[in-house]
């Protein structure tokens, strides 16, 4: 009955929404005109997504920045004041690349092409030549030539399964599988090992359609075909590697490449991407010992042994350094009340290739955002707080344009930023996920519980989020993977990223295209307008909301189970927790205190608000909960590595896609593991200590007292 009401009273809006100006309406009214199937749509998603990724737009390029100036009158059209923000960063390109693989005699040598195959009616085939070549950004430039050994996917563990038979990857090349950690740690790994070279290839068994539940590869089925190459950065750090903690701006200062060096983020050894096809061809040579039966590829494919040899590979990359400018549309609508609080959207626009999933589903999510936003606006809609849509670059080779903002305005966000909320691939297949800081927990169950499933209209997005039984629930920002990476882990803003799928297989190769999405990522790009619609909505809700939507309570319950966690992985050391059980305590109360001090504020509204001195409280509560985030980073940041300035939130040492809480605690603990002395405890116990401080000061400014 309501809900008809409502539909009634919207359609009789929409139906003057020729007139150039409406009284304004109440907030909520807004917030269901913006989820309402008049403003929401996927043929304008769809298009937006078509035109961004018409061409190959790596950063850098030309056709990058004719997306950038889509963007950006894209949003200029939706009344967003707009402007770009160019820094000058340092990337790299693949300048000279052979591989060839000299199989044990009498087979002759055979040299790869390194090149993804067009296939028959590829309405992309016009542009192919402008897909870059296959390559890893940053990638060390060299020529080496040795033995070949195959090391499962690369990771610590499997090294260490590798010496148990006795294998040792010293003076080799070894052949590494995507699929388990970041890239810039398989060639880091392998570097450490003593490798002198890597290969990174796609196998069939986990992208190809090789595996359990596989099937046809592309266009005919959603797999890797297999001259797929996923192409990408091996940089571990955030930000222009040159540029450490600064921005990149024109005549800035900046490191040499022997410094960069030094500073331990990129690989100091070559290393190439290929294919299924290539890396197989590759396999077929290696002899050896069998390798395990979980590190052995589809059931028609060659059995895989180790190696090393006899086959060796002669590996030769050359790249191209070149200082290129890069653009961030940066869009404004201002807030009536408070300006000079920031709720903050972004997406980045840079691909490696066509990049329809990633990013451009999200950027097509971003502008679809931005017009309902300026469908409000004509219907009288102005939001209390200042709201900022951001289109970064350069987020590919190691999220540079993100990181170079947050950097060039650090005070200014630390001190005025309500929130980030970032959208990388948007889309790539069914099943929403989302990660946030604990305090925006209750904002995204409650806004996926307004969001029909797009796969399922009998339910909400929560239900099919939180109703299966294999739910992940809410995940955590401790990975370096988007560009939330500068504002929650260098400065401290409570951030959110969503999306629908996690992981496809032709991720960041040539086949992320238009046909790829429209045929398996989203047919009818329903899931793209749901995406919008879940972003968007929390936008508004903290955008206009009188007392922002935090609650602290699911932040002293997550680390009240990280504790737990950690005490059973120190169980048996001599390691005191007190203190940071103590303080998790302290920040549970502080963040009840504040919820039932906003609760009685809430029920006297009535009367009281006339008054100037309740605006006044209203705010001074306001930037309690916005800077309690804050607290958790430290001036001086993890031990080592000090533009990680969160202590709880943060890549950990080897893993950049590794999502350990306490990071700093984390790889106090490996090292005291493997050295085991006095000392090295210590060391655990001095990090548990700076940890327990910095939730103390949350507690602090969650309360608002001094001691
Ligand atoms: C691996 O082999 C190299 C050279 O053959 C040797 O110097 C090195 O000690 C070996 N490493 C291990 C861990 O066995
Ligand atoms: C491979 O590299 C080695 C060492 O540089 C060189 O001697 C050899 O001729 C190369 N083989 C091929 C087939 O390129
Ligand atoms: C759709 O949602 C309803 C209600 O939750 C559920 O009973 C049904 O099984 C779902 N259908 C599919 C195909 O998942
Ligand atoms: C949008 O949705 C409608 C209804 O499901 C569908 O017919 C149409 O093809 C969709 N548009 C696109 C571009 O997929």
């Amino acid at each position: 009955m309501i809900k008809t009401a409502i539909a009634t009273f919207l359609a009789i809006l929409t139906s003057f929404s020729f007139l150039p100006f409406s009284p304004p309406l109440p907030k909520p009214t807004y917030h269901s005109l913006f989820l309402s199937a008049s403003l929401s749509q996927n043929s304008s998603i769809a298009h937006h997504l078509f035109t961004l990724t018409r061409r190959p737009h790596i950063a850098g390029s030309d056709a990058n920045s004719d997306a950038a100036a889509y963007v950006l009158s894209t949003l200029t059209s939706s009344n967003f004041h707009s402007h770009l923000v160019s820094y000058r960063a340092a990337l790299t390109y693949p300048a000279s690349r052979t591989l060839t693989l000299i199989p044990p005699p009498p087979d002759p040598p055979f040299t790869f092409e390194l090149r993804q195959e067009i296939y028959a009616g590829d309405p992309y085939a016009d542009v192919a030549d402008e897909v870059v070549p296959t390559f890893h950004a940053y990638a060390k430039s060299g020529s080496v030539s040795g033995p070949v050994v195959y090391v499962n996917y690369g990771r610590e563990d499997d090294y260490r399964t590798l010496d148990e038979m006795g294998v040792n990857v010293s003076s080799a090349v070894v052949l590494a599988k995507y699929g388990q950690i970041y890239r810039g740690d398989i060639v880091k790994n392998a570097e450490r090992e003593g490798a002198i070279g890597a290969l990174v290839y796609t196998d069939r068994k986990d992208y190809g359609g090789g595996g359990e539940d596989g099937g046809e590869w592309f266009p005919d089925g959603k797999w890797m075909p297999p001259s797929g190459v996923q192409l990408g950065s091996v940089y571990s750090g955030s930000g222009d590697p040159t540029t450490p903690g600064w921005p990149s701006t024109e005549g800035c200062e900046r490191l040499s490449n022997e410094e960069v060096e030094k500073d331990g983020h990129v690989p100091l050894i070559p290393s190439l991407p290929i294919s299924a096809a290539d890396g197989e061809r590759i396999l077929r040579t290696i002899g050896g010992k069998v390798a395990k039966e979980d590190w052995q590829g589809s059931k028609d494919g060659p059995v895989y042994r180790v190696g090393p040899g006899p086959g060796i590979v002669n590996l030769s990359y050359f790249g191209r350094q070149a200082i290129e400018t890069i653009q961030n549309v940066i869009g404004v609508i201002e807030g009536a009340e408070e300006t000079d609080r920031f709720v903050i959207l972004g997406n980045h626009r840079d691909a490696w290739t066509f990049g329809a999933v990633d990013p451009n589903s999200g950027t097509a999510a971003l502008l679809e955002v931005a017009q309902r936003f300026s469908k409000l606006q004509k219907r009288g809609w102005k939001p209390r707080r200042t709201i900022i849509l951001c289109n970064w670059d350069a987020e590919e080779y190691g999220l540079i344009g993100s990181t170079e903002w947050v950097e060039e305005n650090r005070e200014m966000l630390a001190s005025r930023a309500v929130a980030y909320l970032n959208v990388d691939s948007a889309v790539c297949g069914p099943g929403f996920h989302a990660s946030a800081t604990p305090q925006l927990d209750e904002l995204l169950k409650q806004a996926t519980q307004q969001v029909q499933d797009p796969d399922n209209s009998s339910q909400t997005i929560y239900e099919s989020w939180f109703g299966s039984s294999n739910s992940e629930g809410i995940g955590r920002l401790g990975g370096g993977g988007s560009d939330f990476a500068a504002f929650v882990q260098h400065i401290g803003i409570p951030s959110a990223i969503m999306s629908y799928g996690k992981g496809y297989p032709v991720y960041h190769s040539m086949y992320d295209d238009y046909i790829w999405i429209q045929k398996f990522g989203d047919p009818g790009f329903h899931r793209h307008v749901a995406v919008a619609s879940v972003w968007g909505l929390i936008a508004l809700w903290l955008a206009d909301a009188k007392f922002l939507p935090f609650n602290y309570l699911s932040y002293a319950e997550e680390l009240q189970k990280y504790a737990n966690d950690l005490k059973l992985e120190i169980s048996g050391k001599d390691i005191n927790l007190t203190p940071l059980l103590k303080s998790i305590e302290e920040l549970e109360k502080a963040a009840t205190q504040i919820n039932n001090q906003i609760k009685a504020i809430k029920e006297n509204e009535g009367w009281q608000s006339i008054w100037q001195k309740d605006h006044l409280k209203v705010r001074e509560l306001n930037d309690r909960l916005m800077m309690a985030e804050r607290a958790f980073t430290d001036r001086d940041g993890l031990s080592g590595r000090s533009w990680y300035k969160h202590l709880v939130y943060a890549p950990p040492k080897h893993n950049k896609y590794g999502s350990k809480p306490f990071p700093g605690i984390e790889d106090a603990i490996i090292k005291a593991k493997s050295l085991n002395n006095r000392e090295s405890w210590q060391s655990v116990q001095h990090e548990i200590w700076r940890v327990a401080r910095v939730i103390r000061q949350a507690s602090l400014v969650l309360t608002g007292g001094l001691t």
